[in-house]
């Protein structure tokens, strides 16, 4: 079974870093998928190719997809658009633009992103999957609304068909249940295949974020492998000017703050490295680290 690992947290806190150093370790013992659905995705720049059409092959067994939003719905489009027209048209009166319309509810890319993770899942090519995501929360939320909602649907529909009498063409209540089944399917997925790291810096918003995100998805039934804190001071620096040490002694407040809200979940602490934005050195180290520690 593919193992699925995701880096959530605030924005610019090293999700993507982490993301791409951990693939690269991973793709030593087994064929790894780096997703990014980071709307400010950057692994194109990383790994000097385009990314955002196709997986691509970007290092020895190591494959790497990024999807934007337009893609994303390109896709959805494409897999759901004509069987959700087929549901909503067998009960209410709707042209094809209704597609256009559900296209832009919110939420509907990042649905569709899981759909796209389980399909990676499925087929049983990689050993591991590494997820690059934004705070996923309100996804989560929707997917388990949906299941009501659907649930609700079928009902609606078995009514509506006895009045009715009749349909043509495709079944609409088997559509509705192969969706609810698909949405189990993911909610599975999330709960025994997905584990989680949330990334934070050592300040207050990445901080709060992290807890709060980790809250959730313990709700949701994900296993959180533990936090990581990014961009550590170091100590021996710091001593040599007032900027930096009260610098220094503000992060290590919210280092405590961190830990003492973990519980006992693990916290890695990465320290601020001064290597260029995403060099291979960087990643290298960055890797090295979470390895140790
Ligand atoms: N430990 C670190 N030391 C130095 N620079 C880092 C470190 N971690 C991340 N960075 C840099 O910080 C910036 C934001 O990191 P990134 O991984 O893109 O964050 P996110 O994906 O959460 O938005 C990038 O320029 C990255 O190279
Ligand atoms: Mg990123």
């Amino acid at each position: 079974m593919t193992r699925i690992e995701m880096f959530t947290g605030k924005g610019g806190v090293g999700k993507t870093t982490m993301s791409v150093a951990t693939a690269l370790q991973h793709a030593q013992s087994g064929k790894t998928l780096l997703i990014s659905t980071d709307p400010s995705g950057s692994l194109s720049q990383i790994f000097s190719q385009a990314l955002d059409q196709q997986v691509t092959e970007v290092a020895s067994n190591l494959d790497a997809v990024e999807l934007t939003r337009k893609q994303v719905l390109a896709l959805w489009r494409a897999k759901f658009g004509d069987e959700i027209y087929t549901v909503l048209s067998s009960f209410l009166p709707v042209g094809r633009e209704i597609i256009d319309y559900i296209e832009g509810a919110p939420g509907i890319e990042d649905e569709f992103m899981l759909d796209y993770l389980l399909t990676k899942a499925q087929s049983t090519v990689y050993q591991t999957i590494v997820w690059d995501t934004a705070p996923t929360v309100t996804t989560l939320n929707l997917l388990f609304i949906q299941q009501l909602f659907y649930s609700h649907l079928t009902q609606a529909q078995k009514v509506y068909l006895k009045i009715k009498g009749v349909f043509t063409h495709v079944d609409p209540l088997s559509l509705i249940n192969k969706w609810r089944h698909l949405t189990a399917q993911i909610i599975e997925m999330l709960q025994t295949q997905t584990t989680a790291w949330v990334v934070a810096n050592p300040e207050r918003l990445p901080v709060e974020q992290a807890l709060t995100i980790a809250a959730s998805l313990t709700t949701f039934g994900i296993g959180v492998n533990g936090f990581i804190l990014n961009k550590m001071l170091p100590a021996e620096l710091c001593g040599t000017h007032p900027f930096w040490q009260a610098k220094f002694e503000s992060q290590q407040r919210w280092r405590e703050r961190m830990s003492q809200a973990a519980g006992g979940q693990m916290v890695k602490e990465i320290p601020e490295l001064s290597g260029e934005r995403m060099a291979h050195g960087l990643l290298e180290e960055v890797s090295e680290l979470l390895g140790k520690s």
